[in-house]
């Protein structure tokens, strides 16, 4: 049989309570099925200083909790329909700020400990000694003022991180345009120094974004290839004019110069890390599936994507560009051509989807290819 404590009469000190009636926050709602210990602790508690609400049944509490906040819920557990328990989780799914006091019938200690797991702040065991039950509550409304300010910190931190992010992302934004229009630069100065590589770049870095584009790849790797093409050749500034627009056939010398660009453009690059794998790209897209390319002969997979898909849209440019010693190459005569190249040469799934990207007319590249061809 439940039974309250006959401890009714305040405590001597008053200390506290005038702490908890000057604050206007302390709105309780007590939850018990037998009316008498609910009005029993409703008639005490508004003597402690709290502004009480009660209700008999776990439904009446959420309906209650439902159109009013309140800081504390003091809740039986043993309640006919719905238990102590499932009120704890509904309201404080409702209200995580809400500090609850379970109230058991006997000292069940699963139940106690099952309702600290939900979130209760404590629980106290019928017959409640009334100072105990001021003491409980008062701690509960001590320990939600300090998880509501940790709360209300990790917020700050949360923001505050959140906002740094963005502000990160902003100067890496800025910093990749200013990247790309200075490399642009050195692109158009690199082009100048001969008629054979103008508008090269632009053409290899449309034609490899959409071969990725093709793939399925993500939109992030379409557009790291798109830069890669651009860039993929930025090296050869360093490489010499007479040797770029030399009409026959290169020295064994001359050909080791012009492969030097790759180191070169590295080296012109290297300091931009946020590149990131951009500058993988550009590292290999003069690798060959079969090991035979430079500068570090790596070989089917060992070469990055970006790489092998630069590799099919720069040889299919070269092989679509003007040269002083030969006219261009069609383009469907090129992807004809490089057919007894894939698996050599080329990635043979990254030469199928040139093939179709060819064939389907996808790449602006081709728009420039008409200019090129009827210009003779
Ligand atoms: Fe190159």
């Amino acid at each position: 049989m439940v039974r309250l404590s006959p401890l009714f009469t305040p405590p001597a000190s008053h200390t506290d309570i005038a702490t908890l009636r000057s604050d206007a926050s302390k709105r309780l709602l007590v939850v018990d099925d037998e009316d008498a210990i609910r009005n029993a602790l409703t008639r005490y508690l508004r003597t402690r200083g709290f502004e009480v609400e009660n209700a008999a049944s776990g439904a009446a509490a959420l309906s209650i909790l439902g159109e009013e906040r309140f800081t504390l819920m003091l809740c039986d557990v043993r309640m006919p329909g719905m238990t102590g328990l499932d009120v704890l989780r509904r309201a404080l799914s409702d209200d995580p700020d809400l500090a609850v006091v379970m109230l058991t019938a006997v000292n069940d200690a699963i139940t106690a400990t099952e309702a600290l797991a939900r979130g209760a702040y404590d629980y106290l065991v019928k017959p409640v000694e009334l100072p105990h039950l001021q003491g409980t509550l008062e701690r509960a409304l001590h320990k939600r003022t300090l998880v509501l300010e940790q709360r209300r910190v990790e917020q700050v931190i949360r923001d505050e991180v959140a906002s740094r992010t963005k502000e990160l992302e902003h100067e890496q934004d800025a910093l990749k345009s200013l990247t790309v229009s200075v490399a642009e630069t050195l692109i158009n100065a690199m082009e100048a120094k001969s008629i054979y590589l103008r508008g090269h770049s632009q053409r290899v870095a449309e034609l490899g974004a959409s071969i990725a584009d093709s793939m399925s790849l993500d939109a992030d790797t379409v557009e790291a290839v798109r830069l890669a093409g651009h860039l993929h050749d930025v090296g050869k500034i360093g490489i010499r004019e007479e040797v770029l627009n030399k009409p026959g056939k290169l020295t064994a010398e001359e050909y080791a110069h012009v492969q030097d660009h790759v180191r070169i453009g590295m080296e012109i690059l290297a300091p931009l890390k946020h590149l990131g794998i951009v500058l993988d790209y550009i590292h290999d897209h003069h690798e060959h599936v079969d090991g035979t390319g430079y500068p570090r002969q790596l070989s089917g997979q060992a070469i990055s994507i970006g790489g092998r898909i630069l590799c099919a849209a720069d040889t299919f440019d070269a092989l679509t560009s003007r040269r002083a010693y030969r006219e261009p190459l069609s383009p469907q005569a090129t992807v004809e051509y490089l057919a007894q190249n894939a698996g050599t040469l080329l990635d043979p799934a990254v030469y199928e989807v040139l093939r179709g990207v060819v064939r389907h007319r996808k790449s602006l590249v081709f728009i420039d290819d008409a200019n090129r061809f009827s210009s003779g």
